[in-house]
Formats: structure tokens, sequence, C-alpha cells
């Protein structure tokens, strides 16, 4: 029977648990990105102008969408990088449809009038997560979710944050908004 334990790359048990024979079997990274007060918003709007001009409307959506999102996430459900240190996030109907309700922000994209990406973001002070983001496989690689982020943290900027994190799986791509930091990771013996 598999024996997970996730533990921090700094946290002292991590070499204890391999001398007593575990092994690390999967690694998480956190983005991290800090902007100063008076950012440069140049860079983002870019990212967002880019994808416009490719045909992507980048907009914040409210709760109206909670279905095309539901559908969007579970299209997609299967293609997270899962591993014992990242699991897949549950994607209900009710869960989507209560994301406003708890505090998140939805930024969508769409084409042709179609929801083709999201990014879920949460704002409290000056810190901001991003829980996940998604764009649907025939969208990929035109910089929906580079967009997406870009007008997240510009919006969310707007309300103040200036720290904003994001985690995902080591074997994922970066998203070109922060740099890579220690997270937790699991072990397995
Ligand atoms: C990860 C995901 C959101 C990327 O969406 P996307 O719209 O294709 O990403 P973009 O085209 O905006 O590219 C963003 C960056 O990733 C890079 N990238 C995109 N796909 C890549 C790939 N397959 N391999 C390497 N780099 C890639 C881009 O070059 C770009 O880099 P830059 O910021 O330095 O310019 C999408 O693949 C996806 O929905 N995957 C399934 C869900 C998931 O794993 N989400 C992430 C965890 S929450």
């Amino acid at each position: 029977m598999n024996n997970f334990v996730v533990v921090r790359d700094d946290d002292p048990r991590a070499a204890e648990l391999q001398r007593d024979g575990y092994c690390v079997v999967a690694t998480s990274w956190g983005a991290r990105l800090e902007l100063g007060d008076g950012f440069d918003e140049s860079a983002y709007r870019a990212r967002v102008e880019l994808a416009r001009a490719a045909g992507y409307d980048i907009a914040e959506l409210d709760s109206g969408w909670a279905d095309a999102l539901y559908r969007l996430e579970s299209a997609a459900a299967g293609d997270y990088p899962v591993t014992p240190a990242t699991p897949a996030p549950e994607v209900t109907p009710e869960g989507e449809r209560a994301l406003w309700a708890d505090g998140w922000r939805i930024f969508g994209a769409t084409n042709a009038g179609e929801l083709v990406g999201v990014t879920i973001i949460t704002q409290h002070d000056r810190r901001a997560d991003t829980e996940r983001t998604v764009v649907a496989a025939a969208h990929r690689g035109c910089g929906v979710a580079g967009a997406l982020k870009a007008a997240s943290i510009l919006a969310v900027a707007a309300e103040g944050a200036r720290t904003f994190m994001t985690l995902a799986d080591a074997d994922r791509i970066a998203d070109g908004t922060g740099q890579a930091e220690a997270g937790p990771r699991r072990a397995q013996r």
C-alpha cells in the first residue's frame, strides 16, 4: 500500500523520511509575483491585447457563466498534471456556481461566444491567490492563459493587491508571471 507524506523542501523531516526509506515521487512549486507600487502595467496590457487581436474576448465573468464554466472545466479535468502532490480540482456544477459567492473572481476568454479559458483568483488585502487556470485543448498555445493571468493581475492590482501567488506541479510549465519558489512536496515509501 502506498504511504505518502507531504512536507516542504526545507522541512527537516524531509531528510529524516528519506533516511527511513521514503523517496520523492512528486514535487509542486509555487510562483510568486511581487509588484511594486506604481508598477509598469504595459507588459500585462500587451498580453491582453495580443489575445484580443487573435480573436479572444478577455473579461471578468459574472455568475451567469457558471454553466459554461462547468462545461469548460469538466472537459479539461483530465488534463491537469495529477501527482500525489497536486490532486486534480474537483469540478461540480454546484461548486462552480458557489465560486462567486465564496469570493473568487473569474476571468474568462471567449472565442465566437464560446468560453474557452478561465483563471480563478481571490484577494485578501495586498495578496492575491490564483486557484487554477484552464484553457480548452483546442485553444492552447495561443496566449490565452497568459492573457487571462495578465487581465486578472491588472484587475486585482487595481484593488490594491501587490503579491500574487499560484501553485502548480513542478513538471508544469512556468506561466511567465512569477518566480519559482520552494513548495511542498510529497514523499512515498
Ligand atoms: C496550462 C494551460 C492553462 C496553458 O494555457 P495556454 O493558453 O496554452 O498558455 P499560453 O499560450 O498563454 O502560454 C503561457 C506560457 O506557457 C508557455 N507554454 C504554453 N504551453 C506550453 C507547453 N506545452 N510547453 C511549454 N511551454 C508552454 C507559453 O510559451 C507561455 O510562456 P511565456 O509566458 O513565457 O510566454 C493549459 O495547457 C491547460 O489548460 N492545461 C490543463 C489545466 C492545467 O494544467 N492548468 C494549470 C494548472 S492550474
